[in-house]
């Protein structure tokens, strides 16, 4: 077979041997515009996992690598006058330029054809004289522009701006990270060392920083200058040095997010950068380049023919290609928005850019450096006012909202049970909320319980609206508080457009097959076409049901419950105020953001007025309509946010969706939480996650980063109202109280747990 490979960059080089490997008799040449030794760039960092993939294609190859890996375990961290140091990272680094040569040595030696300082024009012209052909052209690839009708290319550029310096200043101890504060904005540093006396030191800041800087005008000499200036605490004298003089201007640039939506096109086959990029942050480039030429190589020897060797390398290789490029977009995103973060103590600032990818969980770190963790976790339950001396999990750190003092960050999120008889919660009521309250949340929200019968979503939903609810709920309470050590929050709410309908194991948000009753919304609209058009809210009306709030508030209060919810999401009648998708009101309570709120926070403050000045309230939120521009989107979330903050909401429970049929949300595990996380470190305010979070895990690296003050888990309490008590249990906590009569159950839990001293086990 007649090989071609178009580029010397990891990819093409490392196609070159694994097809040699494979198939001795192959003729492959590798084309490569540059001369053999010169080429951009400095090192580049594998994970210790990663090269023991490489190593098992070419143990060769690979043992000529590791002989000029760089090696470091720790992560430093320099931001605010500290260095803050974790271990057991495990990486490796090589000068790119002796990663390339020991390359073209092995190709060399597999009798592989190397021609440098050759500029291959068209891949197309290339492949009339080659069986197949490699485009391996790197990050700019003229062969994807060239087929780009066939490959679709989606290249995204980034907002921030970087430059790939290197440095004889010595980073040998650590891969780190500098942050430094400038007069006009943050910048930031990624050194890490790749030989004895060289290491990487990639600058990078947001553009505006960028421009007011003056790095637009700069030369690459004079961009350097500058950066020394900035950086001179931590460069011990050293110069920055650039060596990519086939950049034309100031070197710097925007990374460009690259995804092909095809990889072949008859003979030719993309590779490497040419078909996909990952962040250099999470340091997957090379690994990518190289683990694709191993699977393509592969393919070639295992397929009957070219199209079927194509089409199961795009296949796997993709797969992987989005796993990663995801992973660098939660990392990427995590440094474009790194200025939301730069308010954090230096102990959450390291576990939040530790964990930014989401790759790397809180088990994980521990698993990595237990001293590291324990300290941030004893931080972290300091800070919330759990004593000196306590090492526990972030999941139960205390939290105190006005008098009502949590004994944990676990709630049981609101959830309607539809088995409300005239609105009165029933024996069920008591039982479900009793037995979670048992289960060792720190917090109980009710479902959603409505302020009027005509603001119930269904006939089964509960009510506070007559004294007959005030007492059933008041039996509840009562023996939350006498039986067990959770508090309870009642979450209040009015269905608007979305009442009148089904019991949700029926047909959700369906109207009733008979005895609807009339709905009203902020604007006369119809959540769906087939549910009945809603009345436009009249002043008359809003002061109606701002009324009937706060008679269910006192009410309540009266109940003894610890806390309130004001249910402002979902679509439901205040959500309906805050989305443009359904407030097109012409008066004060429609149009910008300010008067879309005005209605809501009307009834937020006469609430605030008639309930205990000790107790908190919460208002839940969708902080995202998924519809695109037209809804709430994460900033306006923000706004919100600040809104409820400025009127003394205690707490934002910060849910999404909900409020069009037409909304798009993107799923995933915690898939909400990046909203919470913003409006938390934007505002200042304090937040509650909530949206597929389901294991211990995913709730401590919540807590610990600092993107969230309470998670609520759904669906998890349904499947297990102990899930916080088995939690506690696999991960060896013993602290964590059991209703005693449990007691003989808990012991024999703890022993079939093991100790616990493992991993979050799913609970
Ligand atoms: C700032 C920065 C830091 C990075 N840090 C790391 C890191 O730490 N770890 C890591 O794994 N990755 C890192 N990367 C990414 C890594 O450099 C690339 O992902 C990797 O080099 C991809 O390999 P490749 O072979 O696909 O492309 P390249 O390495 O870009 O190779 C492409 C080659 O093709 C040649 N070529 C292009 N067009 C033609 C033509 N028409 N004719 C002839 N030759 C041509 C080029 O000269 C080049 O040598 C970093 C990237 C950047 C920008
Ligand atoms: C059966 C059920 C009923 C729900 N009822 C309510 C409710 O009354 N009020 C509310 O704000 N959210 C309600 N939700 C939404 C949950 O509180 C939560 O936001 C959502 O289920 C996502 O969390 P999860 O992934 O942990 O389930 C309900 C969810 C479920 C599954």
């Amino acid at each position: 077979m007649k090989i071609a490979c178009l580029g010397g960059g990891p990819a093409g080089l490392y196609f070159a041997i694994s097809v040699k490997l494979r198939d001795a008799e192959a003729d492959v040449t590798v084309f490569e515009r540059n001369r053999s030794d010169d080429t951009f760039g400095w090192g580049v960092v594998f994970s210790d996992e990663t090269f023991d993939n490489i190593a098992g294609n070419d143990p060769v190859s690979a043992a000529a690598i590791r002989s000029h890996f760089a090696y470091w375990d720790d992560i430093a961290v320099h931001y605010r006058g500290q260095r803050v140091v974790s271990g057991g990272h495990g990486f490796s680094g090589i000068a790119r330029k002796k990663l390339l040569m020991l390359l073209q040595e092995r190709a060399r030696e597999l009798g592989v054809t190397l021609r440098f300082q050759t500029e291959i024009a068209s891949a197309v012209e290339l492949a009339k004289n080659y069986d197949l052909v490699v485009a391996a052209d790197g990050l700019n690839s003229r062969t994807r522009g060239e087929l780009a009708a066939h490959f679709k290319p989606a290249v995204d550029i980034r907002k921030n701006k970087f430059v790939w310096l290197g440095t004889q200043q010595k980073f040998d101890d650590a891969f780190t990270f500098i942050f430094e504060e400038t007069a006009h904005g943050w910048i930031w540093a990624h050194a890490y060392q790749f030989d004895g006396d060289t290491a990487t030191f990639i600058v990078e800041c947001a553009e505006t920083t960028w421009n007011k800087l003056g790095f637009g005008g700069m030369s690459q000499d004079e961009s350097c200058r500058t950066c020394e200036r900035i950086f001179a605490n931590y460069l011990g004298g050293h110069r920055l040095m650039s060596n990519a003089a086939h950049l034309r201007g100031s070197a710097w640039l925007n990374f460009p997010r690259v995804l092909c939506e095809k990889w072949s096109h008859g003979n030719i086959v993309l590779m490497g950068d040419a078909a996909a990029t990952a962040h250099f942050s999470i340091g997957s480039g090379t690994k990518l380049a190289m683990e694709s030429a191993v699977a393509m190589a592969d393919y070639l020897r295992s397929e009957p023919n070219l199209p079927a060797a194509f089409a199961r390398y795009e296949d796997a290789r993709r797969t992987e290609v989005l796993r990663l490029q995801s992973a660098a977009r939660n990392s990427l995103e995590w440094f474009e928005d790194v200025e939301r973060y730069l308010h954090l103590d230096p102990v959450q600032f390291n576990y939040s850019l530790l964990t930014r990818s989401q790759r790397i969980s809180h088990e994980n770190l521990r698993l990595r450096d237990k001293a590291w963790l324990e300290s941030a976790e004893a931080w972290f339950q300091r800070l919330a006012g759990a004593g000196d001396n306590t090492v526990r999990r972030p999941m139960f750190a205390p939290l105190r909202l006005r008098d009502m003092r949590l004994k944990n960050r676990i709630v049981v999120s609101p959830m309607a049970q539809y088995k409300a008889v005239d609105g009165c919660p029933t024996d069920w009521h008591l039982v479900h909320y009793g037995e979670r309250a048992k289960g060792g949340a720190g917090l109980v929200v009710t479902e959603m319980t409505c302020v009027s019968a005509e603001g119930r979503i269904t006939p089964g939903c509960t009510g506070m609206y007559a004294p007959v609810h005030e007492r059933a709920w008041k039996r509840i309470v009562d023996f939350v508080h006498a039986e067990t050590d959770a508090k309870i929050c009642c979450q209040l709410g009015h269905s608007g457009a979305k009442g009148s309908t089904q019991l949700g194991w029926e047909e959700m948000d369906a109207p009733l097959k008979s005895g609807n009753w009339p709905v009203m919304s902020a604007t006369a609209s119809a959540w769906s076409a087939r549910n009945q058009r809603a009345r436009a809210m009249t002043r008359a009306d809003m002061d109606r049901v701002r009324e009937q709030f706060v008679a269910a508030a006192e009410m309540a209060a009266r109940a003894g419950f610890d806390m309130l919810e004001i249910h402002c999401a979902h679509g439901y009648l205040l959500s309906s105020f805050i989305t443009p998708l359904t407030n097109w009101r012409t008066d004060e309570y429609g149009g910008a953001l300010a008067n879309r709120m005005r209605y809501p926070l009307e009834i937020f403050h006469a609430v605030r007025e008639v309930w205990p000045a000790d107790k908190p309230i919460a208002v839940r939120i969708s902080a995202n309509d998924w519809v695109g521009a037209h809804g709430i989107e994460p900033p306006d979330a923000v706004a919100i946010g600040r809104l409820l903050q400025d009127a003394g909401a205690d707490i934002c429970d910060v849910s999404a969706g909900q409020t069009s049929i037409d909304a798009r949300p993107v799923y995933g595990r915690m898939f909400q939480t990046p909203f919470s996380d913003r409006i938390r470190n934007e505002t200042g305010m304090a937040t509650m996650a909530v949206g597929n979070i389901f294991e211990p895990d995913h709730v401590n690296s919540i807590l610990m980063a600092g993107r969230a003050d309470l998670v609520c888990l759904a669906r998890p309490h349904l499947a297990n109202p102990y899930w916080t008590l088995h939690a506690a249990a696999r991960l060896g906590d013993r602290e964590q109280t059991w209703p005693p009569p449990y007691y003989a159950g808990r012991d024999q839990f703890y022993r079939l747990a093991g100790g616990g001293d493992g991993l979050a086990a799913k609970v």
